[in-house]
């Protein structure tokens, strides 16, 4: 009896080993299997990089994806990628197998924002100072910003309202900066907000310029600049802990943070937070905000729709003498549907890049290991199979919410946006203020489209404005 357990017991052993072994066998077939996607990579070293920056770079995606369909391979930058462009293969890369991939920039870039910003990291460093970031930004935090924020977006309509001709792109960059100032400081005194102003407006040139080092470029201008908002914010942070005023804003945030052990965040990990944030709301917020102004400019049908809507708001606020209420704002349903239409139409951020940590498959494909990987949002956003008449300005359309993966103007997964409410609120104070007080007029009508680096109309987008009678 015994003897026979012992049998079966070992028939049973090398039963699984046999199964494990024939599994892994399988496993390493497939993978040899797998081959890379289709597509070219353009030239030696180059590869297809000149196309992308001679052309629209969405007219070069679309073109590809009609050629070899939702998976092709390319090289742009110096790397080998994978472009993948349907909703699956986005939330595979963003969500489900989002452990590997791994967010990836260019050096000049991680070094000009600060190597310790959120969005260059994964892990616990990455949750921690998520948390940080996204409590500063929740609902409860940024309700508290209404007034400040209306005061903002008031005096720069105002400030628009001269007769001059003003570049809307301009204008909606400053507002923008304020507002991220608003939502990092709480109130800061103007000695420092002009500064910092003036030394991120260097930065922001150089960011975008060619990294050379060399003395006089506007790199090399950006570089000391950012070295000079590290002394500007130390200033900040060590008369806010002398004068105890550390619990608004994300600063306040940054500050109080203490882990498992007691420690606080270095100064260098908060600074770099707060270029991050700053970076990531400007130019975002302001170009979606300019093709809002373009898109009720050339419709007069939906603009009378919003402007009715906010005209009962106004008269209900005594002729716009009380401030708006987080209540009022949640009620907008045309204006809301307005905004979500042009994050689609103008998909600012057309698509995101990740590096692969390890080999992977994909619907049999391979994608190898240091290749980069990038999920092309603007495609699946202008996908007839997810938005009829995809090229048609149609706010409506959102009536019905969208597909699920179907619609990422903010991302999707660990790093999707935690700047989106404070966006959109934004905007819907800003088109409050807009349609209440004021018509413009954009001079000069054309839909080319520019990218600085986000696309935006033509030159920014000139117009006049005037008071309403
Ligand atoms: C219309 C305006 C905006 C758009 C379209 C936008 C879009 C996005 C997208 C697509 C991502 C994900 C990028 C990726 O996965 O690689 C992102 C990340 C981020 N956004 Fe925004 N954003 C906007 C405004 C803002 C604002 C106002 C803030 C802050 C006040 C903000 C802060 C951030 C931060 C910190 C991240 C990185 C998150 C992380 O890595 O965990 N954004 N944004």
């Amino acid at each position: 009896m015994e003897f026979l357990s012992i049998i079966i017991c070992t028939i049973l052993f090398l039963s699984v080993l046999l199964s494990y072994y024939l599994i892994q066998e399988k496993k390493k077939k497939q993978k040899h299997k797998a081959k890379l996607p289709p597509g070219s990579m353009g030239l030696p070293y180059v590869g297809e990089t000149l196309q992308i920056y001679s052309d629209n770079p969405n007219v070069l995606f679309a073109t590809k994806q009609k050629r070899y369909g939702d998976i092709f391979k390319t090289h742009i930058l110096g790397c080998p990628c994978v472009m993948l462009a349907s909703p699956e293969a986005a939330h595979f890369v963003l969500v489900s197998h989002a452990h590997l991939l791994k967010p990836t920039y260019p050096k000049s870039k991680e070094t000009m924002i600060g190597p310790s910003a959120l969005f260059f990291h994964e892990g616990a460093y990455h949750t921690c100072l998520r948390k940080l970031v996204q409590s500063s930004l929740s609902p409860g935090a940024i309700q508290k910003l209404i007034p400040d924020i209306e005061a903002i977006a008031i005096s720069t309509l105002e400030s628009c309202n001269n007769s001059q001709v003003v570049y809307i792109f301009r204008e909606m960059k400053i507002l923008s900066f304020e507002v991220g100032i608003l939502s990092i400081f709480s109130q800061l005194e103007s000695k420092y907000s002009t500064e910092l102003k003036e030394q991120y407006c260097i930065v922001d040139k150089g960011y975008n310029s060619l990294a050379t080092n060399l003395p006089g470029t506007a790199y090399q201008k950006a570089l000391r600049a950012r070295r000079r908002i590290n002394q500007i914010l130390r200033e900040i942070i060590s008369e806010r802990k002398e004068k105890k005023f550390l619990d608004k804003g994300l600063l306040g945030h940054l500050l109080n943070f203490k882990n498992e052990e007691g420690q606080t965040l270095p100064e260098d990990q908060i600074a770099d937070n707060i270029i991050g944030v700053l970076f990531a709301a400007q130019d975002t917020t302001a170009s979606v905000l300019t093709w809002i102004f373009k898109y009720l400019h050339d419709d007069h049908k939906l603009l009378e729709a919003v402007t009715e809507e906010h005209m009962a708001i106004y008269k209900l606020s005594d002729g716009g003498k009380l401030p708006l209420t987080w209540v009022q704002t949640r009620n907008m349903p045309v204006t809301y549907k307005v905004i979500l239409e042009t994050l689609r139409m103008a998909s600012i951020i057309s698509y995101t890049f990740r590096e692969a940590v390890v080999d992977i498959q994909y619907k049999g494909y391979l994608i190898p290991k240091g290749w980069k990987v990038m999920p092309l949002f603007r495609n699946i956003h202008h996908s007839p199979e997810f938005f009829s008449d995809p090229q048609k300005f149609n706010s409506s359309r959102f009536e019905v919410a969208p597909k699920p993966n179907t619609y990422m103007p903010f991302g999707n997964g660990v790093h999707a946006c935690p700047g989106s409410e404070l966006a959109k609120l934004e905007m819907l104070i800003v088109i409050h203020h807009l349609v209440t007080k004021l018509r413009w007029e954009v001079i000069g009508h054309s839909n080319a489209v520019e990218y600085c680096p986000f696309p935006v109309p033509q030159h920014g987008l000139p117009a006049r404005f005037w008071e309403k009678p």
